[in-house]
């Protein structure tokens, strides 16, 4: 019998979300919940801390500096260190590859497991001061059985062999948007019970949108053919124009693109051929987020998902968003390269 209470006393928390999916799996060892725990108190914290709670202790009466005369560590810097602390001490990775870390991070033996985690701790930054949305992004993949653990060949698996992905949003609300393989599901924090409560089942991105999302204050860097189609998004031939949206933070950008559709471009540029975002922990992660709530990522050639990393902090194109629309920007691109 259910109750007319306003308080949902069996809500579907990500942790039991997890649970559950875990055993559907009869050979699941619970590693991967235990990782996505870690991940998930790890956003906990970076989402305090963007939304500044605890301000006034950090700060003390004004400034820069705390009681102690100490600097106050930036923003994206300590988002780092609570990914890295929490993955480790979580004894389900053995290689992490973060977006602020030069080089790949190498679990101490003890702590070693199965899984290794590529992510960006905090997504964004240049909105970071002025309060804008940003997020955090990660990329789960089993350690390959030939090799040991920490050898890097573990991080630069193509992002069609990842076991889960997913984001972080600090926007009005903070929100971890998952996939396992089999979907997506977002989970609204809920700050008066500190969990994540499964709010959006089952998320679609729509077949078609109305929006585009680039940055067009690089339009003279880019090629003819991103040019032209975005002037056809502009001046349509026939039907109204599509809307320009562009928050600078990939999460959010990508976020609005699943929730309202639209296509979201990151091209090649005349000084960066390879564009800017990051195949292991931009690219991939949101490529296969949107794969599995069915549109499409590719970078402009091919699935971003068949890439195979050379690098770790390697760059991609890329274009993501609705199936139709990013087909069509593939048609432009295709039929450029045939004339
Ligand atoms: P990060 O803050 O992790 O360095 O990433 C910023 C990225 C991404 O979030 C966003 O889509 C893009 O940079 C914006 O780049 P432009 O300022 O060149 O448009
Ligand atoms: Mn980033
Ligand atoms: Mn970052």
């Amino acid at each position: 019998m259910t109750s007319k209470s306003s308080f949902d006393s069996n809500c579907m928390t990500l942790t039991r979300f997890v649970l559950a999916e875990q055993r559907k799996v009869p050979t699941a060892t619970g590693d991967l919940s235990q990782l996505l725990n870690s991940i998930q108190t790890a956003v906990k914290a970076v989402s305090s801390a963007v939304r500044k709670a605890g301000i006034a202790n950090m700060y003390g009466i004004a400034g820069n500096t705390n009681v102690q005369g100490e600097e106050v560590k930036k923003l994206d810097v300590l988002s780092n260190e609570l990914f890295i602390n929490m993955l480790t001490s979580s004894f389900t990775t053995s290689l992490l590859v973060s977006e602020e870390n030069k080089n790949a991070i190498e679990v101490e033996t003890e702590k070693r497991g199965k899984y290794v985690v590529c992510f960006d701790p905090l997504d964004g930054s240049s909105n970071i001061d002025c309060l804008v949305s940003v997020g955090s992004i990660f990329g789960i993949y089993k350690k390959l059985d030939e090799v040991a653990g920490s050898d890097i060949s573990n991080a630069l698996q193509p992002g069609k062999n990842l076991v889960a992905a997913g984001y972080a949003l600090y926007g009005s609300a903070t929100m971890i948007v998952l996939s396992i393989g089999h979907g997506v599901n977002g989970f609204t924090y809920d700050p008066a019970i500190g969990e994540f409560i499964l709010t959006e089942r089952n998320m679609r991105v729509p077949e078609k949108g109305n929006i585009y999302s680039i940055n067009e204050g690089n339009e003279s860097t880019w090629g003819s053919t991103i040019k032209e189609y975005i002037r056809s998004k502009k001046y349509p031939n026939n039907g109204k124009p599509y809307s320009a949206r562009y928050v600078g933070s990939m999460v959010a950008d990508v976020h609005r693109t699943i929730k309202y559709g639209g296509i979201f471009l990151y091209p090649s540029t005349k000084s960066n051929p390879n564009g800017k975002l990051r195949l292991l922990y931009e690219c991939i992660p949101m490529a296969y987020i949107i794969k599995e709530a069915g549109g499409l990522a590719s970078n402009g050639k091919i699935d971003i998902l068949d890439i195979i990393p050379e690098s770790i902090h390697q760059r991609s194109p890329i274009f993501l968003g609705s199936k139709e629309d990013v087909q069509e920007v593939l048609q432009f691109v295709k039929s450029k390269a045939e004339s």
